[in-house]
């Protein structure tokens, strides 16, 4: 961004939200995190100290939690609303009830504060899981009916049909349907596929891969925050009531090739397959991302490779010592 702005990130000590907020203060901007802390808040604390960093502990369901972390403050460019349920197996456990007011209801309470505070945009987290299926094999675009195969994807459509509802709102709705992600960020998350099969090989020198046909869409994390840091740069008028799939051509692999990266490192790995279908969130699908590279510019600068070497290392290391700590997954099981 060219001009110093706040922007108010809730779920802003996730995966996604505190490599955000990262970058968005190594840029000068002005940082409030609104979180409930659901995974703790260490991926935090090297920001406390920052002059442009606020921290504001609270759960986005609250009728005046955007409000209220606003008091006081100076007005807030833009909302990144990524605090949500994430994942088929954390909505499943929770049920469909919570799982909605979680991640349809908030979204419409924190978006009609933000349009009540004067915030310019809100930038919306979705996923590609709104797709389920390719129909025909060809890439899914933007404009392609979704086929929700989760409870997890029913929540971002619905939340997706209320934000395109308010696109001629003062405040201006953007969506980004994410790929799966990978690689490190300040909470690392290894209930996801890339980083777990790292971790499996790692650790177990074991892989157990179920539907190994299966292709889906990957995008390093730090890629993604690059996307988001465009959608809040992009001209207000362009990115209002759009939708943007954010990954890589690159990055749609099968289940077998991500395999064949984790033993070109890991050599030793035993691989065993198996049949079984989780009957949730299975997605055979390959996705296009012409439309954000062509509106907003967006390339990726990193591979599923990158981000193997990385997770790696990390664990090699012992920069992550203790991975299977509760503090690392949504939910006590993934979905591959
Ligand atoms: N990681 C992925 O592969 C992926 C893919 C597609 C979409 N997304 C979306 O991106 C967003 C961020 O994902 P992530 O991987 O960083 O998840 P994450 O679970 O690491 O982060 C979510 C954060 O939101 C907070 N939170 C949850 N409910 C809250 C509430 N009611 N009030 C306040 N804080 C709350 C949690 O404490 C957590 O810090 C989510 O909306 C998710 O659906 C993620």
């Amino acid at each position: 961004m060219n001009e110093t702005r706040h922007v108010l990130i809730t779920g802003g000590a996730g995966y996604i939200g505190s490599l955000l907020a990262s970058e968005l203060l190594r840029l000068g901007h002005r940082v409030t995190v609104l979180d409930a802390l659901l995974f703790g808040g260490e991926s935090l604390v090297p920001f406390l100290s920052h002059p442009n960093f606020r921290f504001v502990k609270a759960d986005v369901t609250g009728p005046r939690a955007l409000r209220d972390a606003l008091r006081g403050q100076p007005a807030a460019d833009a909302v990144v609303h990524l605090a949500a349920i994430v994942g088929f197996p954390a909505c499943q456990a929770l049920g469909r009830q919570a799982a909605w007011r979680y991640n349809v209801e908030a979204t419409q309470r924190v978006f009609e504060q933000a349009a009540g505070l004067g915030v310019e945009r809100f930038v919306f987290s979705s996923t590609y899981s709104n797709y389920g299926l390719s129909p025909d094999g060809a890439p899914v675009t933007e404009e392609s009916p979704l086929n929700p195969q989760s409870l997890y994807a029913e929540t971002k459509i619905a939340a997706e049909e209320y934000l395109l509802s308010q696109q001629d709102a003062s405040c201006a709705p953007l969506i980004f349907r994410f790929a799966t992600l990978y690689g490190i960020s300040p909470r690392t998350r290894f209930d996801l596929i890339v980083n777990q099969f790292v971790l499996e090989a790692y650790t177990k020198r074991a892989l157990i891969i179920y539907q190994r046909g299966y292709s889906r869409s990957f995008v390093h994390v730090r890629d993604v925050v690059h996307g988001i840091m465009l959608g809040l740069d992009a001209p207000v008028e362009t990115v209002r009531g759009q939708v943007y799939n954010l990954g890589t051509n690159a990055g749609n692999l099968s289940k077998d090739e991500i395999v064949g990266l984790v033993l070109k490192r890991l050599p030793e790995t035993v691989v065993t397959y198996k049949d079984l279908t989780f009957g949730g969130d299975m997605r055979d699908i390959t996705v296009s991302f012409e439309k954000v590279r062509e509106a907003l510019g967006f390339e990726a600068s990193l591979s599923v490779d990158d981000g193997v070497r990385e997770v790696l290392y990390a664990l090699q290391s012992g920069l992550i010592r203790n991975p299977q700590d509760g503090r690392y997954r949504n939910a006590r099981f993934i979905v591959q």
